[in-house]
């Protein structure tokens, strides 16, 4: 099953299902971006738009893109504003959807499924405005290592979707290679539990 049609397939369950890895991920994205200023947003794999209905609060306009026509109609529903406009697009592909300059773009729980990390920070890079903010919100790589993965269950059983692992160096390496300075990184633990390996890992970037 391709990404996309995993998606479109687990997207009825999607806000639904337990899952502590998108609801820590939603505390990560606010606690990192409740004291940056931002008007032009883009969300990269905005989903059924769990990030979207607190970055529309903040943001004078979003373009939210998603691989999944059926995570994005949610999303749709779910955020109901005329300052966001949903847009079906791969991310591996040429970004056409950027349609002006961005003060932040962001990513959460979306890269550990694009395995060209280089070409997609290079991309950011191009449509940030100086001195814009990118924020990657992930799985953190050391939960990978121990076999966690994006999975959820069908009628048919449990259905895992493509992955890949990016360590914390390889965010770090390609955002330096495309002028995205690193401005912080931290990690978030099940029940604040420190002595548990990370689930969250979130990195915020500048463009110089
Ligand atoms: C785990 S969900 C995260 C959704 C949302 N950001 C959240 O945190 O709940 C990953 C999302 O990335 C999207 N996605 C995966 N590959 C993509 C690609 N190549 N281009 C655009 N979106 C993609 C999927 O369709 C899915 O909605």
């Amino acid at each position: 099953m391709s990404i996309q049609q995993a998606y479109n397939s687990w997207a009825p369950q999607y806000d639904t299902n337990k899952n502590r890895t998108r609801d820590l991920e939603a505390v990560a994205l606010r606690n990192t971006l409740a004291s940056i200023d931002f008007d032009a947003c883009l969300e990269i794999g905005c989903g059924t738009g769990k990030n979207t209905e607190w970055l529309v609060r903040k943001a004078l306009h979003i373009t939210a893109v998603d691989l999944s026509e059926e995570m994005l109609e949610r999303a749709r529903i779910k955020v109901g504003s005329n300052k966001v406009d949903f847009i079906q697009a791969d991310i591996t592909k040429r970004w056409s959807f950027a349609t002006q300059p961005y003060d932040l773009v962001s990513f959460s729980l979306v890269l550990e499924h694009i395995a060209n990390l280089d070409y997609t920070f290079k991309q950011t890079a191009a449509v940030l405005k100086r001195g814009g903010y990118a924020y990657v919100g992930e799985l953190h790589p050391f939960k990978q290592y121990t076999g966690t993965k994006a999975r959820f269950n069908t009628a048919q059983g449990t259905q895992e979707v493509e992955c890949y692992t990016h360590h914390v160096s390889d965010f770090v390496r390609a955002a330096k290679q495309h002028g995205l300075r690193l401005l912080g990184l931290n990690e978030l633990f099940d029940n604040n539990d420190r002595s548990s390996v990370p689930r969250i890992l979130t990195i915020l970037l500048q463009k110089v």
